[in-house]
């Protein structure tokens, strides 16, 4: 069942009710030039080249035979954002930790739904028994940092200089989210 949010009123949008639910193939439209306005505009997503929407619905495919969510915020039809997560490494070992990925409309940020997709999502990966949500970041991205902090990832490594766009290297920063209680003492 969709679930309906009351989103945070702003300057440009009244209330509006949104709904968090599966994505479907007609929402992919959207989700591509979600994604490309990222790819375009930051470094958020390490990548150069704009996607197809048939590339993304062959991701959102993949995602489905692994068993995996893609959800999308939307009012009606119109999708203001999207979040999935998947396999962390592909490894068997990794098998109880995922990773996860979310991206607003420009025109939505800052209004809680990023914060409600990643509920959602954790609520899923607690579902599928999962142990672990990875993010990563990149380590300029101050407004991710601090919405993944704020909703309690914890930063655990910085890796310098494994990315590269814009003719620069960038470093990437790995949060760790516990979706069940840790198992062990923290290594001193
Ligand atoms: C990062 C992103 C997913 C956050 O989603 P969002 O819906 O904008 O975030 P929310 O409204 O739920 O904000 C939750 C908290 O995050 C922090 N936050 C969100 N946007 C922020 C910004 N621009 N600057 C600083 N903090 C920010 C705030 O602490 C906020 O809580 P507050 O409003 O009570 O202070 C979204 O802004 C986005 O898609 N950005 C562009 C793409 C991107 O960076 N994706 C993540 C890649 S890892």
């Amino acid at each position: 069942m969709p679930r309906t949010y009351i989103i945070k009123d702003s300057a440009q949008f009244a209330r509006k009710p949104m709904n968090i639910r599966e994505a479907v193939q007609a929402d992919f439209d959207e989700i591509t030039a979600i994604y490309n306005e990222v790819v375009a505009n930051s470094t958020a997503i390490y990548n150069d080249r704009p996607a197809t929407c048939e590339e993304r619905i062959a991701w959102w495919t993949s995602r489905q035979e692994q068993g995996y969510p893609v959800l999308v915020a939307a009012d009606g039809n119109s999708v203001a954002g999207f979040g999935s997560f998947g396999d962390f490494r592909s490894w068997p070992g990794y098998r109880f930790t995922v990773e996860g990925t979310i991206h607003i409309h420009a025109s939505w940020r800052g209004q809680g739904l990023g914060t409600e997709l990643l509920k959602m999502l954790v609520s899923r990966a607690k579902d599928l028994g999962k142990h672990i949500m990875i993010a990563g970041v990149d380590a300029e991205n101050a407004a991710s940092l601090r919405f993944l902090e704020r909703f309690g990832f914890e930063r655990v490594a910085h890796l310098r200089e494994v990315g590269f766009k814009f003719n620069r290297f960038l470093d990437l920063t790995f949060l760790e989210y516990w979706l069940t209680p840790p198992q062990r003492l923290p290594r001193r």
